[in-house]
Order: C-alpha cells, then sequence, then structure tokens
C-alpha cells in the first residue's frame, strides 16, 4: 500500500524552456541549465516529454538529462514503439504515458486505457521489467483508474487541466464539481494501493487545493513556472510554488 509520509514532490517540467530555445533554432536558453537550477531550487524530479515531432525536448535533450541530473528524470512519452526503444536505452528513473495528438497545442486529455488495455499492458511490461517506475496520465475517471490498475501501472497522474480552465474561466461551479471529482478519484485510486500525482495547468492560484489532497504523492508542473520565471526567475518561481504546495499540506 502507498504510504501517505514523506513530503509532496515537485516535478518541474521543462519542456518550455526548450520550446523557447526552438523559437530560434539555437542553444539558448538550455533546458538542461533550466533543470540544474531547477533542482537547486528544491524540484524533486525534473519532467521532460519528448514529443514524436520533437517540438520542445529533443534527443540529445534526453541524453543531456540522463547524464546532469541528480534528481530522478520522469520521462514522458506516447505510447509508442520508437518512444518504448529510447525509453529502455536510458532507463530513466519513471516514465508517464500521455496520449499525444500531433495538431495539439498541449496534452489535451488523459490517455484512453479502458480502450487499449491489452495493447498497453504489453508496452508498459518491459519498462517495468527495466526498473522504470510506470505512470499513466488519465482522466479523474474510476474506469480509467480501474484498467490502469489491471494493466500493471504503479503510478497513475489525474490530470487538472479541466480544473484549472474552468477556474480560468471563471466556471466556479464546474471548477468545484471538477475538484471533488478529483478528491474522490484520488482517494479511491489510492485505496487500489497505486500512487497518485496530479498535473497540467496548475498555478500559483490553483495548486493548493490539489496539494491538500492528501494522498497525492507528486505535482508535475511546467509551463506557469516557466512563464513566472520571465519576471521573477526560475529559482524563485519555483521557490514560491514549493511554498504553496508546503502551506496547503500543513
Ligand atoms: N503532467 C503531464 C502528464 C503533462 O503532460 C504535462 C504537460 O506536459 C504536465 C504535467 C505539466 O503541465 P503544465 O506544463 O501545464 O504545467
Amino acid at each position: 500500500m502507498t504510504n501517505y509520509a514523506g513530503r509532496l514532490r515537485l516535478g518541474v517540467n521543462i519542456d518550455h524552456v526548450a520550446t523557447v530555445r526552438n523559437a530560434r533554432g539555437g542553444a539558448y536558453p538550455d533546458p538542461i541549465r533550466a533543470a540544474k537550477l531547477a533542482e537547486e531550487a528544491g524540484a524533486d524530479g525534473i519532467t521532460a516529454h519528448l514529443r514524436e515531432d520533437r517540438r520542445h525536448i529533443t534527443d540529445p535533450d534526453i541524453d543531456g538529462l540522463m547524464e546532469a541530473l541528480s534528481v530522478p528524470l520522469n520521462f514522458e512519452m506516447a505510447a509508442t514503439d520508437e518512444m518504448q526503444a529510447i525509453a529502455l536505452r536510458h532507463k530513466p528513473h519513471a516514465v508517464c504515458i500521455v496520449p499525444e495528438k500531433r495538431e495539439e497545442r498541449t496534452t489535451e486529455g488523459g490517455l484512453e486505457v479502458a480502450r487499449e488495455e491489452n495493447k498497453l499492458a504489453h508496452f508498459i511490461a518491459p519498462l517495468r521489467d527495466v526498473g522504470c517506475r510506470v505512470s499513466i496520465f488519465i482522466a479523474a475517471d474510476q474506469k480509467q483508474i480501474d484498467a490502469a490498475n489491471r494493466i500493471g501501472a504503479q503510478v497513475i497522474e489525474l490530470h487538472t487541466g479541466a480544473y484549472c480552465d474552468f477556474h480560468a474561466e471563471g466556471k466556479f461551479d464546474e471548477r468545484d464539481e471538477e475538484l471533488a471529482r478529483l478528491r474522490d478519484m484520488c482517494a479511491y485510486a489510492h485505496t487500489l494501493g497505486l500512487e497518485v500525482h496530479a498535473g497540467h495547468g496548475l498555478t500559483y492560484d490553483t495548486v493548493k487545493p490539489i496539494a491538500a489532497f492528501p494522498e497525492v504523492m507528486e505535482l508535475n508542473i511546467g509551463h506557469f513556472l516557466i512563464g513566472e520565471s520571465i519576471f521573477r526567475g526560475l529559482q524563485p518561481a519555483i521557490a514560491e510554488m514549493r511554498r504553496l504546495m508546503d502551506e496547503a499540506r500543513t
């Protein structure tokens, strides 16, 4: 059974440092440097999503992160043979399987585990065999949680994007309904023995209610932190997120 002990971990997603770099096609800003600074600022892990179209993180970035990091790398990837081969070569601490559509701007929804149970069970088995902690990114939906559990995932990451969008649009009733769903599904997943993570779209305004759920062990946060670092610097931006998470937890 997952244990509740230990502080809530913060995984800093550095994809959008690479987005800015790639806008000009040069070498800066360097996502590896950002990852090292994030580590110093108290990130418990670094998350990077190698997308099929390499729109932000690239293969050499993953090589560099594997070499440079002292904290665990959470390697986000689609369930494709190409990504599986890359993960098996690097054996990162964790892999998070996410849905990916070429035309989307970001990871729009959770993975449809229930529809592809057999395929995903076969897909994650070799990753588990080499020691990667396998996480599945899903909506707060009991059917998806049950399926993630059946295929042998150790972790689920619940998609907080809808909750954050409702907040940003001022749709507070819908936001609160989604928050209640997230709370219930965190508790449910925990009863199955799954480790529960959450992320997507989180900001200073939305992080605390999610951080307050006792079953949540890790939050993965990127876009907002990289944007905020323009104004206050990466390390102060991370430190403030850390402070809010700790405050929510006490
Ligand atoms: N968790 C997962 C599984 C993601 O795909 C992403 C986005 O790459 C995040 C967390 C972080 O989302 P954001 O960049 O909106 O904070």
